[in-house]
């Protein structure tokens, strides 16, 4: 019962408050590199390994991992790159953003240190590391940590930029950042492919790339419970109409990109007013509201990342105060398992 009391004080803190940390992950620095994460705060995963050996094992089985090894070899990228005029893969801006983990640091500057990691989905940790697993200090357990305490530890980390899972939204936005492929130039001029157009968080997350192993104290990895799943492919279809906006709102051309972009989010945003039709969530009729107010065209920035910023705050508040037990109508929708990548 006391698990429950605090999901609940933690849902009522985040409903109120994440909006103001969302768009936040580090300093104005982020853009003039053009990185999702700061690279002067990024750690780097072996800094996790001490506490997340388990973590960090099966993250090198991924593709995640292993583009780090393998994308500069391939002949599809390096066509890609020759299109674009690029020199080096790891130096590049154009294909870190979404393929490796940059770090800063006054010896070396600015590197590329792995393929995507840690960071890239729960946000670069140099200002939350300390606070995440701090249960109190001297000799405060895991069980002997107040609920006041746990709600202050995980309201701190998120503050300091961590895309905790205790929201599911905070990490679904992670991955429709990448597997939108929100660049133009990329898609139009280097041909690289307009996203993942067949993602879908639970079958994507809930396969190879599964780490599930603080809730059971690592002794095993399993897949996240019904309700979990629930809020799960529901964060994921609204951060695909949130990313699928925000690439929209940068398309300038008819081309593949906006047309793709475009198409993408109307196709997120029927498939939502499908689930709205079984769910009846009034947060789901502010989020088609938002979609329904704005015009899928090009050269129409400013409209759509408004948007965008919109569905965002209520995906995150869906995500802290929708219980996965009032989602039950949407089971059909949500992948078996053996669709799981
Ligand atoms: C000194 C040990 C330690 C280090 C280093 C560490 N963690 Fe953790 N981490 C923990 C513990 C303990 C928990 C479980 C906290 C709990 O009970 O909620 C945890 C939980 C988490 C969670 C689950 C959310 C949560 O708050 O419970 C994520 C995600 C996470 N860590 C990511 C990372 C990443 C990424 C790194 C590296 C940048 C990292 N951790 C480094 C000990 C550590
Ligand atoms: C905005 C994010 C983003 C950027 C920037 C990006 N990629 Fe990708 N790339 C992806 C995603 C996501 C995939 C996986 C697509 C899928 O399989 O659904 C991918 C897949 C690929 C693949 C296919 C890999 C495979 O094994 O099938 C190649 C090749 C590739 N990218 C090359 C590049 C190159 C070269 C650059 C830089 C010029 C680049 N990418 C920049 C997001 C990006
Ligand atoms: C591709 C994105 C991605 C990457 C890379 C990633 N994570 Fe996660 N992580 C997630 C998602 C999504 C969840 C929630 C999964 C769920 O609830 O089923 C999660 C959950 C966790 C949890 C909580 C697990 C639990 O039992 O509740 C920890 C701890 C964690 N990640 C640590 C790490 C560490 C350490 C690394 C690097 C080795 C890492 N993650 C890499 C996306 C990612
Ligand atoms: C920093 C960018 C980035 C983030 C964040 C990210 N991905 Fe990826 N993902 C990629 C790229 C790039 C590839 C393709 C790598 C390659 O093949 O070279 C990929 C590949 C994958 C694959 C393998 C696809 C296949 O067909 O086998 C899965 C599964 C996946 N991602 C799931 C996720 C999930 C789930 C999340 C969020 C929890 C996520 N990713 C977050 C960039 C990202």
């Amino acid at each position: 019962m006391k698990k429950v009391t605090i999901g609940v004080l933690v849902s009522l803190w985040m409903g109120a408050c994440l909006g103001m940390t969302l768009n936040n992950d580090g300093d104005p620095r982020d853009s003039q590199l053009d990185v999702h994460l700061n690279p002067h705060q990024v750690l780097g995963y072996d800094n996790c390994e001490k506490c997340h050996a388990a973590e960090v094992s099966v993250w090198k089985q991924t593709p995640h991992h292993e583009t780090f090894l393998t994308l500069h070899r391939q002949p599809a990228a390096k066509q890609i790159a020759s299109k674009l005029g690029i020199q080096s893969f790891k130096t590049d801006s154009a294909c870190i953003k979404c393929h490796y983990t940059m770090q800063a640091d006054q010896q070396h500057g600015l590197q590329a240190i792995s393929g995507i990691s840690c960071e890239s989905c729960h946000g670069a940790a140099k200002n939350w590391v300390e606070l995440h697993n701090d249960y109190g200090g001297n000799g405060a357990t895991r069980e002997s940590e107040s609920a006041a305490h746990r709600l202050e530890r995980l309201r701190s980390s998120i503050a300091a930029g961590m895309r905790n899972p205790i929201n599911v939204y905070l990490v679904a936005q992670s991955c429709y950042r990448c597997h939108t492929v929100p660049d133009e130039r990329l898609v139009n001029v280097g041909g690289h492919k307009a996203g993942s157009m067949d993602f879908e968080i639970v079958s994507w997350s809930q396969g190879s790339i599964r780490h599930n192993f603080v809730r059971t104290n690592g002794k095993t990895n399993d897949a996240s419970d019904r309700n979990r799943l629930r809020q799960l492919f529901m964060a994921g279809m609204i951060a695909e109409l949130e990313f699928s906006l925000r690439s929209t709102a940068t398309a300038t051309e008819k081309a593949a990109y906006g047309i793709n972009s475009a198409k993408r989010a109307s196709r997120s945003a029927k498939r939502l007013a499908a689930a709205q039709k079984k769910l009846n969530q009034p947060l789901l009729d502010n989020i088609l509201a938002v979609y329904k107010s704005v015009q899928l065209k090009l050269n129409n920035r400013q409209q759509l990342t408004e948007a965008a910023d919109s569905v965002a705050a209520l995906g995150v508040r869906f995500a802290a105060t929708v219980p996965g037990s009032e989602l039950e109508a949407i089971d059909p929708y949500i992948p078996a398992q053996d669709k799981w990548k």
